[in-house]
């Protein structure tokens, strides 16, 4: 063993709650080195309980390092969207407020984000989604998290009857936004052959069996039995019950935190309060998952 790696102790993991419903930061913990089994498991089990876990301190590793932590929760999935990828790792994505669409114009809109969970047009949604900080604005750029399990659980029984069976029906970006929306999605989505993809609003954890809202409100077409004009109404009314302040956390990021998100049984956000003068370049890592049911 090195002097340099014996200074390190093992155990020195701390992993402390944020808040009652959500959030937990972790400290003492070095991606660059092997982390053993027992410590992985840890780390899995405290995302599952808290929906949202930040590393913080992470700002010295490597691409493929973070790789290999993500890997600690699961199989990777490709990013659906292969315009903005890291220099030799197909797996990890760029998230960048300099990134601009086929037009020159910036490609995310901040203000057109929407609460959602990623990737609901595809079959199996990414079970969790990771976010490795590299460059931040110095005020504001958070990533808002939403607790949706606790937050289903606080809903009035006659809403929870009114949902318990409803459907999503998922696209690249619904037809009651393609007014406001990035036009490589909107001209992906039209020429896209592929019929929707159904989920349910309400899905069951596959781990721990709880019961959460779930969505990606821009990607829904309708929910059952409404247009895809009513859908984006319903959706914005039920994101405002959801997303009480108590089941939230905005994380704004130091770089070199990574922040793992538990996507079955949250919502999250993406920000439009910071200077878009100031850089924001985020890594995004996702790891396979499941059906939703
Ligand atoms: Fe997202």
């Amino acid at each position: 063993m090195s002097a340099v790696a014996s200074t390190i102790p093992a155990q020195s993991m701390k992993i402390a709650k944020v808040k009652e419903h959500i959030g937990a930061i972790v400290t003492g913990i070095d991606l660059a080195q092997p982390i053993d089994a027992a410590t992985q498991k840890e780390l899995y089990d405290a995302a599952l309980e808290n929906v949202v876990l930040v590393i913080r301190g992470q700002a010295h590793i490597t691409p493929a390092q973070l790789q290999t932590a993500g890997e600690m929760f699961g199989e990777l999935m490709e990013d659906q969207n292969r315009r903005y990828l890291v220099d030799g790792f197909p797996l990890i994505s760029v998230l960048d407020n300099r990134h601009k669409d086929s037009k020159g114009q910036p490609a995310k809109v901040g203000a057109n984000a929407t609460w959602h969970t990623d990737h609901t047009n595809q079959e199996l949604p990414p079970k969790f989604t990771m976010l490795y900080a590299v460059a931040v604005p110095d005020k504001g750029g958070a990533t808002s998290v939403c607790n949706a399990r606790a937050a289903y659980e606080a809903l009035p029984n006659d809403i929870k009857l009114k949902i318990a069976d409803v459907k999503t029906e998922n696209t690249l970006i619904s037809s009651a936004r393609m007014k406001i929306g990035n036009p490589d999605v909107v001209k992906a989505q039209l020429e896209a052959k592929k019929p929707p993809t159904v989920h349910p609003l309400v899905r069951t954890h596959p781990e721990t069996g709880t019961k959460a809202v779930w969505f990606h409100k821009s990607k829904t077409e309708t929910v059952t039995g409404m247009s895809p004009e009513e859908t984006q109404d319903f959706l914005q009314d039920l994101t405002d019950k959801v997303t009480q302040p108590q089941f939230c956390y905005a994380h704004e990021y130091k770089p070199g935190d990574l922040l793992i998100i538990d996507d079955r049984a949250s919502l999250h956000k993406a920000p439009s309060d910071y200077d878009q003068n100031q850089h924001r370049r985020l890594y995004r890592l996702l790891v396979r998952g499941d059906r939703p049911y």
